[in-house]
């Protein structure tokens, strides 16, 4: 049950202008995609087994637009990736670690829950599982 990083995501304000400088920083490609339910444009690129995910506001509203405001661009979260979602956040519970919210569905077939920055030293931190 070790766990694993998924992705690291980036907001950013321009996301064309990013997508450019981090793929080639990177040498890596990028593929676009829209998560409507989220209300974000996204553009990841794979490093290895992970990613590296910049995050734009589609409109003016929404967490995204909101971290942007107040904190400006930089890292939004951390994933990392559990094969059993269910057991570590019990375990993770057992450790003290505060939850935002239940797991609940994700994109692609993911399951997703956040657990509270307080709890990690400020680090917004997703956990995941299933999907591709
Ligand atoms: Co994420």
């Amino acid at each position: 049950m070790a766990l694993e990083i998924d992705h690291v995501a980036i907001a950013v304000a321009d996301l064309d202008d990013a997508a450019e400088r981090y793929s080639r920083a990177l040498g890596a490609e990028v593929i676009r995609e829209t998560v409507e339910s989220e209300g974000v444009n996204v553009a990841i690129m794979k490093l290895g087994s992970a990613r590296v995910e910049l995050i734009s506001p589609i409109g003016e509203d929404g967490p995204i637009a909101a971290f942007l405001k107040k904190r400006g661009e930089g890292i939004h979260h951390m994933a990392l990736r559990t094969d059993d979602i269910d057991a570590e956040v019990s375990r993770m519970e057992g450790c003290g670690l505060r939850f935002l919210g239940g797991v609940r569905a994700g994109s692609e077939g993911t399951r997703v829950t956040f657990i509270h920055p307080k709890s990690l030293n400020g680090v917004l931190t997703e956990l995941c599982s299933g999907g591709a």
